[in-house]
């Protein structure tokens, strides 16, 4: 009934809303959802047929043939060929495959060629979170402003990897293919159905290869928009630190910044995958932190030294985060080059030197606003 509907849906294009989700399937809300969904319920019906039919046809052998008298235990009698259950069991499966075939690879065709007046948006994955680039420049973070999209139009999302395997996700829209190092892959999809800003009605992006420790963090929201609502957003993200005034920067863009560090650097002194920023500055002030080359912060940040002031090393240290790295910790963090500006760099300098305006989890204290 399910499969009947979703093709007289997908043959009527009657559909006002994403698709209801299933036992096996989320809402499905993309343009090629309904195509995903017939070919993956066809199979799914056919192997419930073949199941039940092989263990009923196995009982049933099963009790039939048991053995009764011990001296049949070696009959060899028994039938050697059957012509027509041969050609059966060839026939049926070659035209079940041949059609399984034809619908799964017409839908992948359709999923790697996108149409020509797709929209743009650059995905690089990294561990561990999604970077976004708008065509105006625009960046955004998978863990603070999500995968924002236009709706009603095809977007073909530009997929890379800074370091290791990863795949970008999104089962509302029955998209899914792997970020490679070194190489730039591709995929498209249209979603009609806008959801505003709203985290509740949002789609979801996964990371769905196993990435590292912290791969089940890798996550984003998938915010669609209305053309109109998605051009203003996309104005506005491309130079919203640039609007936040001097005296604000920090209190007012440091807490959206730091959430794309927050599941690696704490503030309250816990150990994680980095550094805590907790007592950073008074760390390097004392020069006592060393690095995994045995060098200590004292023999590179100072007047003459590699680095001129503790705030050129933590500029550094967003930037091209594998030259130094603090003792104990991995070279993991990727770098921030093209996603945090200068100035985005300034806020999250000066939020380290004033967390005691901050509480445990980045929000700016009530006292100091
Ligand atoms: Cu990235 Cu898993």
């Amino acid at each position: 009934m399910q499969t009947l509907l979703a093709i007289l849906t997908a043959a009527t294009g009657l559909a006002d809303g994403p698709t209801a989700p299933t036992f096996w399937m989320p809402q499905g809300a993309s343009t090629v959802a309904p195509d995903v969904d017939i070919v993956f319920d066809v199979i799914n019906w056919i192997c419930y047929f073949f199941f039940a039919l092989i263990v009923v046809a196995m009982v049933a052998f099963v009790w039939k043939y048991r053995i009764r008298e011990r001296e049949h235990r070696f009959r060899m009698d028994g039938p050697t060929h059957h012509a027509a259950l041969e050609a059966t069991y060839i026939i049926v499966p070659l035209l079940l495959s041949g059609v399984i075939f034809f619908f799964g690879f017409r839908g992948y065709l359709d999923l790697a060629t996108p149409p020509a007046n797709s929209y743009d948006i650059n995905v690089t994955a990294k561990k561990w979170q999604w970077a976004f680039t708008y065509p105006n420049g625009a960046v955004a973070s998978g863990a603070v402003e999500g995968l924002v999209v236009p709706a009603g139009r095809p977007v073909r999302v530009v997929l890379r990897a800074d370091d290791v395997l990863h795949s970008f996700f999104i089962p509302e829209f029955r998209v899914k293919r792997d970020c490679v190092p070194g190489r730039v892959g591709a995929i498209w999809f249209q979603c009609d159905y806008p959801t505003g800003m709203d985290p509740a009605k949002a789609y979801n992006l996964f990371c769905a290869e196993y990435c590292g420790t912290d791969h089940s963090k890798m996550l984003a929201k998938v915010y669609v928009l209305e053309q109109a609502e998605f051009d203003e957003w996309l104005a506005k993200q491309a130079n919203w630190i640039e609007e936040i005034p001097d005296a604000e920067l920090f209190t007012a863009a440091g807490p959206r910044l730091y959430a794309q560090c927050s599941q690696c650097h704490s503030l309250d002194g816990t150990a994680g995958q980095g550094p805590s920023w907790q007592g950073i500055f008074d760390r390097i002030r004392a020069g006592t932190g060393k690095f995994t080359n045995g060098q200590s912060y004292a023999d590179l940040i100072g007047p003459g030294k590699v680095y001129e002031t503790p705030e050129d090393y933590i500029r550094d240290s967003i930037l091209n985060p594998g030259k130094y790295v603090v003792q104990t910790f991995g070279n993991v963090m990727p770098t921030f080059k093209g996603q945090m500006s200068e100035r985005k760099i300034e806020a999250v300098t000066g939020m380290m030197k004033h967390l005691d305006q901050f509480d445990a989890k980045g929000k700016l204290k009530a006292a100091a606003k």
